[in-house]
C-alpha cells in the first residue's frame, strides 16, 4: 500500500509510525463503515419470529461501532492523515464482502454478520500488533479496544447459531 500522505502535526509521533498507523485506521475505518451499514441493513430487514430480539440488537450493535468509527477517523487527522471517509472511497476500500439487500430471516442476517464481525475481528487483531511494532502504542490501544468489542460482539451473534 501506497505511503499516505501526511500534513505536519505537532504529535511527536515518528513519521514511520504516523503512516503506518494511519495507513491501518484507514483500512480499518472502510471496513467499519461498511459493517455499520451492513448492521443497518440487518436492523431495517430483518424479519421473523425473533424480530424484537435482533431488531434491538442491531440497533446496539450499529451505535457501538459509531463510537468506534469516529475515534478511527479522528485519530487518522490526529496524526496528520485524512480519512478516506467518503462513500466512495468506502465502496473502494472496504475489504468486507458486499451485504445482501435481499436477506430478510433473522438466522441469515445473524450468520452474514458473524462473517462480517469475524473478519473485521480478524484484521483488527493484526492491527493491534501492527501498530504496536510501528511503536504507535496509542493506536494499538485504540484498536485492542475495538477487538474486544468486535469479539463480544461475534459473541453475541455465534450463540443465536447453536444447536
Ligand atoms: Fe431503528
Amino acid at each position: 500500500m501506497a505511503k499516505p500522505k501526511l500534513h505536519p502535526v505537532a504529535n511527536d509521533l515518528g513519521a514511520n509510525a504516523k503512516a503506518a498507523s494511519v495507513t491501518l485506521l484507514n483500512a480499518a475505518l472502510a471496513d467499519i463503515i461498511d459493517l455499520t451499514n451492513g448492521v443497518r441493513m440487518a436492523h431495517w430487514t430483518v424479519k421473523g419470529p425473533q424480530f424484537a430480539a435482533l431488531h434491538t440488537l442491531f440497533e446496539g450493535f450499529y451505535d457501538q461501532l459509531g463510537e468506534a468509527t469516529d475515534d478511527i477517523a479522528e485519530r487518522v487527522v490526529q496524526l496528520g492523515g485524512t480519512p478516506n471517509g467518503t462513500t466512495q472511497e468506502v465502496g473502494a476500500l472496504s475489504r468486507l464482502p458486499a451485504y445482501d439487500p435481499a436477506l430478510r430471516a433473522g438466522m441469515d442476517h445473524v450468520k452474514a454478520l458473524t462473517e462480517r464481525y469475524a473478519a473485521f475481528a480478524k484484521t483488527t487483531r493484526a492491527a493491534v500488533d501492527a501498530s504496536a511494532e510501528a511503536g504507535d502504542a496509542d493506536t494499538a490501544d485504540l484498536f485492542t479496544g475495538l477487538s474486544r468489542t468486535l469479539d463480544k460482539a461475534l459473541w453475541m451473534l455465534e450463540a443465536h447459531l447453536e444447536g
